[in-house]
């Protein structure tokens, strides 16, 4: 007899190559799965028995077998075999080896191609739970210095260049705002992913009496899927979640990129605590922000599953294909990162420093306030095309003589246009210009701290 795999190997007259075992098992990176196994198993076994196709008896004997296989593996007992090729045959291998042969009978009704959609569905859904908690906090962070900082003046930019004074809370409810779309992305994708493959089986549906509602019901799916050679092939919902990830990493890239540029010693609006930051093994004044640096370069990998994952359905023939197997470590990867990012970004945004004087005398440069004097003789009556000129000729005057629109005397002002009276004054200061920015979604200071109060309430709604 030729010793052939223990799970299918009756009709092969050979054994597999040893490298061909190694290179096809999954093993090494699906054990992750094997709690999501699990509870697929026991609510699988569950069905067949309400259904009558295991007895009472059965069932309890393969639901207890199947928690101590858990316990077994939770504790370090279990050596995961690469013969038995990945999650699923090492558990029901352990089961059947702890509890005899009515093990074997759990895999009645059920393939390993509905099984692993099942598992990764229930991980996935389990992981945007989590994701979706980080992003909370990160977002409860933010919104908490947004309001601390709702008078804090600083320069806002339009390609790199001082545009018009903003308050750092109003910027601080932009980063927000991002995140709220990445969180409701996620939601929304949970909804495609909370749906049951079980009951699909290798891929046209089984002879078994089944229940796929009930079994969707025992593990909290809100349906079994329509369509068995859909339900085992499709990784949609894996490279849904994946865009989804891409698009939160590019947001916190772009977060990350401010952070650096501004805890640079040019820009230096911000402290970062030296717990958040490394040393330079060379240079001893350095202080790098890593956290932001790291989480900005962690962007492309996630970038990169997305492709990995759209690139490995592609052209897909129906129904389940072994190519499906190399879903698993882009997704995990991506989950990994994106959890680390969050984690990272949500520890640490609570104590972003201000440095106030810093952001308001960078305001102060610019000529941040051009628009407001513009607008101002907009006001007076003047056109708005003849008010820009105007304003572009009093900055020209301002920096050949080094000064800010706001350090021009009235004289001086006035050699541009007569409009301009003593009132000028009232719009050239910075807490003028942000203080007139008073509509919905505007930078001035109560509007910031309505928008907090809005944004910090529809985080209350979310549970
Ligand atoms: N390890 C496999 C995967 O991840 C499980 C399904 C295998 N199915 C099969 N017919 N070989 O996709």
């Amino acid at each position: 007899m030729t010793d052939t795999n223990a799970a299918w190997g009756g009709r092969f007259a050979e054994a597999t190559d040893a490298f061909v075992a190694e290179f096809t098992a999954s093993i090494r990176f699906d054990q992750r799965l094997y709690r999501h196994d699990i509870q697929g198993s026991i609510a699988h076994a569950t069905m067949l028995a309400e259904v009558g196709v295991l007895t009472a008896d059965e069932r309890s004997a393969i639901v207890d077998g199947l928690l101590a296989v858990q316990d077994d593996i939770k504790e370090g007992r279990l050596e995961w075999s690469v013969a038995l090729e990945d999650v699923h045959m090492n558990v029901e291998a352990a089961l059947t080896a702890k509890i005899g042969s009515v093990g074997k009978k759990l895999h009645t009704g059920r393939s390993r191609n509905d099984q692993v959609a099942t598992d990764i569905r229930l991980y996935l859904r389990e992981s945007i739970d989590l994701l979706a908690q980080e992003l909370t906090r990160l977002q409860q962070g933010l919104i908490t210095l947004a309001e601390q900082e709702a008078d804090t003046i600083m320069p806002g930019f339009t390609h790199l260049q001082s545009a018009q004074p903003v308050t750092f809370g109003h910027h601080l409810l932009a980063w927000n705002e991002m995140l709220q779309r990445d969180f409701e992305r996620l939601q929304d994708c949970r909804k495609r992913v909370n749906i049951l493959p079980l009951g699909a089986a290798a891929l046209a549906g089984t002879t078994f009496p089944i229940d796929r509602a009930r079994t969707a019901e025992l593990l909290g799916f809100d349906r079994p899927t329509e369509n068995s050679l859909d339900s085992v092939s499709d990784r949609d919902f894996a490279i849904e979640f994946t865009h989804c990830a891409a698009l939160t990493m590019m947001h916190l890239s772009r977060m990350s990129e401010e952070l650096v540029l501004w805890t640079s010693a040019q820009f230096n609006f911000i402290d970062l605590p030296d717990r958040f930051c490394t040393g330079s093994s060379i240079m001893p004044q350095k202080k790098n922000p890593d956290v932001p640096e790291l989480v900005r370069g962690k962007s492309g990998r996630v970038y990169g599953h997305l492709m990995s994952l759209l690139t490995l359905m592609k052209s897909q023939p129906l129904a389940y294909n072994k190519d499906n197997q190399e879903d698993k470590e882009p997704l995990f990867d991506t989950i990994d990162t994106l959890g680390g990012s969050l984690r990272a970004f949500a520890d640490m945004v609570p104590h972003l420093q201000a440095r106030k004087d810093v952001m308001r005398e960078a305001a102060l440069r610019g000529y941040s306030t051009a628009t407001d004097l513009a607008d101002y003789l907009v006001k007076k009556g003047m056109p708005f095309r003849d008010a820009h000129e105007v304003v572009g000729k009093s900055v020209a005057y301002g920096l050949e003589q080094s000064k800010d629109l706001s350090e021009l005397t009235l004289e001086e002002l006035q050699r541009f246009s007569d409009t301009v009276a003593e009132d000028v004054f009232d719009v050239l200061t910075l807490d003028g210009s942000v203080s007139a920015r008073d509509h919905f979604g505007g930078t001035a200071p109560n509007q910031v701290r309505a928008a907090a109060q809005r944004a910090g309430k529809r985080l209350a709604d979310r549970t």
